[in-house]
């Protein structure tokens, strides 16, 4: 690793830095005549360089309240607090601004773009965030590199495994030197060999000191994190810490 590693974060504030919480945080679903609590006044706080795990039955909150801490949904009741900015009433313009400038988010689904070459899917959050195009250029072949994908730059999604797609979603997500990278079942669509491999590169990149938040159903993948926060009817039932 060196200073310049493009997967390493910038450095920030001390590791007791809030970099993202969410106080009293409540998602009501109104469905017809009937409403579903998705969250139901959540306060938790996340660490500058922590990996936290959400696990919990499905229906239990876990996208609902993952969608929230990356911007792409916002609670109807409560306040998300990101990098110290109260986010919870952005407009949608604002929101997603808030989003390409801090945060990185990784789905189970890859969700790349399928015209776009490797370098050209990990350029997009930087054309966004005005990221001139030689420097992307310079920045996304490096991420990729970074990712083992330094034979694949010119290659579409529907050319590589599933795992190599995954990793041009990680070095999507890491593009704009994000606070915090989110996943949503991360592995949930690799097979387990595959699977272990995205999950060595999150270690990595916790190692770095890059703040994690993973959803998974599976405990052998929460137990790499330091945290894992267990969800029960859009409630936090129970967090369990593990040294690290
Ligand atoms: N877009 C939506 N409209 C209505 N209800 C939803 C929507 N998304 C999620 N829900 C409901 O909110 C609850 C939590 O869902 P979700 O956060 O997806 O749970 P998990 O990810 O833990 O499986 C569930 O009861 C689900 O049916
Ligand atoms: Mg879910």
């Amino acid at each position: 690793m060196t200073a310049t590693d493009p997967t390493a974060p910038a450095p920030r504030a001390p590791r007791s830095t809030v970099v993202a919480e969410l106080r009293g945080a409540t998602r009501i679903y109104q469905m017809g005549p009937t409403k579903v609590r998705a969250l139901d006044g959540i306060d938790i706080q996340f660490l500058e360089g922590s990996y936290t795990a959400i696990m919990g039955a499905s229906g239990s909150g876990k996208s609902t309240m993952l969608n929230i801490l990356g911007c792409l949904d916002r609670p109807t009741d409560g306040q998300y607090i990101l990098a110290g900015r109260d986010v919870s009433d952005l407009d949608d313009d604002n929101l997603s601004g808030e989003r390409n400038r801090r945060l990185g988010f990784v789905f189970q689904a890859y969700n790349l773009i399928p015209h776009l070459t490797v370098l050209e899917n990990v350029e997009v959050p930087m054309e966004y965030g005005g990221v001139s195009p030689g420097e992307a250029r310079v920045r996304a072949t490096r991420l990729a590199e970074r990712m083992g994908l330094g034979d694949r730059l010119d290659h579409r999604p529907t050319e590589l495994s599933g795992g190599q797609q995954q990793r041009v979603a990680i070095a999507r997500a890491l593009a704009n030197d994000p606070v915090v990278l989110l996943a949503d079942e991360p592995t949930g669509n690799l097979d387990s060999k595959t699977g272990l491999e995205i999950l060595s590169l999150l270690d990595e990149l916790h190692a770095q000191g890059r703040t994690l938040i993973i959803v998974t159903h599976d405990p052998k993948v929460a137990a790499r994190a330091d945290r894992t926060i267990h969800m029960l009817d859009g409630k936090v039932q129970r967090i369990e810490e593990r040294a690290s």
